[in-house]
């Protein structure tokens, strides 16, 4: 009996079947960076096969002598202490060993570093469901050297990321901080992130281990999963990770998974992760979810973050003199936290993983955000203007610049983007380009840009930034000044790591200081928010004294990093500079009794017309302009960490925005700056539309190369795009009684839309280019599929083959499986009228289930169908295979 499918060969196009055809280079009209490495099939090649990985991060030499000679100088309680965070983001340094303070952050967006704030900036990269979305396991390696530059840059050793927890429902309030609904999709762009990330000599710790797909009440949900759904999705992502990229770390979730904390899940961190996978790094306990010492450190947990208090550290001494544990089981933590430190280069005399001389250097961090942004751009309609159009007309997109006068870029979006996703994800970035300011920059001069707000969703007033020149001043109770630092806004946030100077004993209070410049005359929002006693001085004049409101929310991270606003109001001049102070006397220096937190906020908000007055204004701009641009947001009220979304709508009045622009301007492009779904009642009304996800801060420059065509868009959906939430087959979020049942089984995202009579908007894998592509024939070998398709368009593009494999005949004696899987995708380039090939390795496990009850992977064989094609509802070439 064989292990390999039978090959066979299938076209619906008379071509013969060609030999392997050279691959073009990266073709002019698709940008000059352009990396040899994305080029026919690199999309999947690197990661295809176990063990195949030759990235030097990955393998790390020999440490266990050295690293036994350290263990053996260390004494019981130096031991339990390097298992335990020495604050927010570090553990104990211990000079005696020559090691140094391993120090961790988030991640993935870009590396905040130590401090939570503006003061010390980061490059912000598009959000994960846009890495997802460009399809590319090279770039999101790409991403990842740039990542591990910005960590060494800021003292970083680990960074805590990816996360790769799957999209199970849209409602997931971190959806914008996974990648896909689909575990291979998710697990390739994972291991590009991790083999990135690591071969600039940083760590990473994948994220969060295992089941935290939602988050209402992350902390002790219990979240029931099936044997199969577990091994065939959730854990599916973190295996392929691990199998290939071998990450050095892995974060372990706050969440139970079938009746057991995951900081205390021997069977799936001792037995699955360690045991069957081979994972030779460190578990660290994601932010406070360590729970119970001997628990944790039998389930196989190595370190407690954040500290100093934790379950480890001291009370992990005290329960080996106890005789809860046995000193042994300390020591295999602490190998593993002494490894990790060997890898990133923290423990002195002793070899990084990489050597310094390999660690790639001198990479543009804008311009990586910026072709990430762009090639994550899904489009997802282009169609000529206009209900009837006349026959041969062209699509809207891309715009020809020569040709427009006047452009309406209208939605407050447009000019102030949400670049990226809110929670322990959050960076600061030096600079954010706008869509505004993107468009302006690129169109040619004489065009004439109007901007409306049309409709303006937040329901929180923006931190002051435009016209205000801010510092924030730390003082003493008898007024020292202690630490100084400029602002890039009016948000002042310190997480774990007071400024330098600065303690929870000395600190009295703390000043914004500066002034504001009014840009246009008419009654301003400022708002105050801080748990504590906030005065807010402007021009001489005390516009607020008093208590802050409080915290909102019951994850108490999302309650100190939102604090409820007071607002005011105040008639100002345009032009007009005032001095401006808003002097916060805080409550409490901490976020429980572990780690100086601390967080006040100024904000500010243009004076505004009223709602209908927006609309007629946009309405108006949109009327006389050759094209109208609207950009339309989620807020941080309805996507962020630590809850869940309750619905799929665009808050505010910006439906009712679209719908009348688009009836004003036949020329409507709308641009959804979104991290996950969302409903588009409208999106048939309009001829163009496009997804930028979470852009990053090259968001409007990434936007004009797509629109203005410099660029394709070339991203496709990593998640199916309901229409209405009604339709999604699996949407539950919320526990009952602290349990929540993963009952759909093995069936999420397009898995499960296979069983629904409703179609999607949009499914998984579509998203338009600005050629055409003819898929011309598909060959099948033992392990691969080859595929030879046409550039059939007047420009040069980049498709996304993508590989699905259906089980045919009689499948009944067999567990039930979905309709179709994605098994494998490539990248390909073609100058107009070329054709390339691309050749996709057909994994063994794509024909593999996990049985039930027993455990283990069985093959299936039988006949199968392999289709290649556009997306999972676009297949355009298949062939029957047969699998013993
Ligand atoms: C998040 C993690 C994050 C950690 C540190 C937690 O609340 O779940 O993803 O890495 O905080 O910020």
């Amino acid at each position: 009996m064989t292990d390999q499918p039978h090959a066979h060969h299938a076209t619906r196009d008379p071509h013969p079947a060609p030999g392997p055809h050279p691959a073009p280079g990266p073709h002019p009209a698709l940008g000059p960076e352009s990396d040899p490495g994305t080029g026919p099939g690199a999309g999947s090649a690197p990661d295809s096969r176990p063990g195949s990985d030759s990235a030097s991060g990955a393998d790390s030499p020999d440490y266990s002598a050295v690293v036994e000679r350290a263990l053996g100088a260390l004494d019981l309680d130096t031991k339990a202490r390097l298992l335990s965070g020495q604050d927010m983001w570090s553990l104990p340094a211990v000079p005696a060993i020559g090691l140094r303070s391993l120090v961790m952050s988030d991640g993935p967006i870009g590396v905040r570093g130590r401090l939570w704030s503006a003061e010390d900036p980061s490059v912000a990269l598009p959000s994960p469901t846009a890495l997802a979305a460009t399809w590319d396991p090279e770039l999101a390696r790409r991403a990842g050297r740039l990542l591990a530059q910005e960590a060494r840059r800021k003292g970083v050793h680990v960074l805590l990321a990816p996360t790769v927890n799957l999209h199970r429902s849209p409602l997931g309030g971190r959806h914008f901080e996974c990648y896909a609904e689909d575990p291979l999709l998710t697990g390739m762009i994972g291991a590009g992130y991790v083999r990135g990330v690591q071969e600039g000599g940083v760590g990473t710790t994948v994220k969060h281990f295992v089941g935290n797909d939602a988050e209402t009440d992350r902390f002790t949900v219990d979240n029931r999963i099936a044997p199969r759904p577990l091994r065939e999705l959730y854990l599916a992502a973190f295996e392929h990770i691990v199998t290939h990229a071998r990450p050095w770390g892995v974060m372990t979730a706050y969440n139970q998974v079938n009746g057991t904390t995951m900081t205390e899940h021997h069977h799936l961190v001792t037995e699955v992760l360690r045991g069957e996978w081979g994972f030779d790094g460190c578990n660290v306990s994601d932010w406070t979810a360590a729970r119970h010492t001997v628990r944790a450190l039998r389930g196989g947990l190595d370190v407690a973050m954040p500290g100093p208090r934790t379950v480890f550290g001291a009370p992990l001494a005290a329960a080996v003199r106890a005789g809860l544990l046995a000193e042994t089981e300390v020591d295999a933590a602490v190998r593993r936290v002494l490894v990790l430190a060997a890898r990133t280069g923290a423990l002195d005399g002793v070899p990084p993983a990489v050597a310094p001389a390999d660690v790639p250097q001198g990479i543009d961090g804008r311009a990586v955000a910026r072709e990430v942004a762009r090639r994550a751009v899904v489009l997802l309609r282009n169609e000529p203007p206009g209900q009837a159009p006349e026959e041969d007309a062209a699509p809207v997109l891309p715009l020809d610049a020569a040709a427009l006068r006047r452009v309406a870029v209208i939605g407050a979006a447009a000019r102030d983007a949400r670049v990226l996703g809110g929670g322990s994800a959050t960076v600061f970035p030096a600079q954010i380009v706008s869509p505004l300011a993107g468009l302006r920059a690129a169109l040619p001069d004489g065009v004439e840009v109007a901007f409306a707000t049309g409709a303006d969703p937040r329901t929180r007033v923006p931190h002051a930034r435009d016209g205000f020149t801010l510092s924030a001043r730390y003082l003493a109770a008898d007024g020292r000044l202690l630490a100084e630092h400029q602002q890039f806004d009016g948000r002042v946030q310190a997480l774990g790591t007071l400024p330098d100077g600065v303690t929870r004993q000395n600190l009295h209070a703390v000043e914004l200081t500066g002034s504001f410049t009014p840009r246009t005359s008419g009654t301003h929002t400022l708002a105050v928010a801080g748990s504590g006693r906030l005065r807010l001085t402007l021009g001489g004049t005390v516009l607020f004294d008093g208590e802050g409101a409080g915290q909102e929310g019951a994850d108490p991270f999302e309650a100190l990093l939102n604090p409820a606003e007071r607002r005011i109001g105040a008639d100002l001049t345009e032009g007009e500079e005032l001095p401006l102070t808003l002097r916060f006397v805080p409550q409490s220096l901490g976020l429980g009794e572990g780690a100086d937190a601390l967080t006040f906020v100024l904000g500010h908000s243009e004076p505004q017309l009223d709602g209908d007055a927006e609309i007629e204004e946009a309405v108006r701009a949109a009327a006389g302009a050759d094209v109208a641009i609207v950009v339309v947001a989620t807020t941080e009220e309805v996507e962020s960490e630590g809850f869940d979304r309750t619905d799929l709508r665009l808050p505010g009045r910006q439906d009712e925005l679209v719908a009348r622009v688009a009836a004003a301007n036949p020329r409507t492009v709308v641009v959804v700056n979104s991290g996950s779904p969302v409903e588009l009642p409208w999106r048939d009304e309009v001829p163009a539309l496009l997804l930028s996800w979470f852009p990053g801060q090259e968001a409007g420059s990434a936007l004009a190369d797509v629109l203005l065509g410099a660029h394709e868009p070339g991203g496709r959906l990593p998640t199916t795009w309901p229409a209405r939430l009604a339709d999604a087959p699996v949407t539950t979020v919320t526990p009952t009684d602290g349990t929540l049942h993963y009952t759909e089984g093995p069936f999420i995202g397009y898995r499960a839309w296979q069983h629904t009579t409703t179609a999607p908007a949009y499914p998984f894998g579509h998203g338009l280019g600005y050629t055409d592509w003819e898929y011309e024939c598909l060959d099948t070998t033992p392990d691969s599929v080859r595929v030879r398709l046409h550039n059939a368009g007047a420009r040069a593009g980049r498709e996304v083959v993508q590989i699905y494999l259906a089980p045919t005949g009689d499948t009944s004696a067999e567990p039930e499986r979905p309709a179709r899987w994605l098994v494998g995708f490539a990248t390909v380039e073609a100058g107009p009228g070329e054709s390339t090939e691309t050749e996709i390795p057909l994994p063994a496990r794509a024909f593999e289930v996990w049985s039930e009850p027993d455990g283990g992977w069985r093959r299936i064989p039988g006949t199968y169908t392999v289709e290649a094609g556009r997306s999972s509802a676009d297949l355009r070439l298949a062939a029957q295979i047969t699998a013993e």
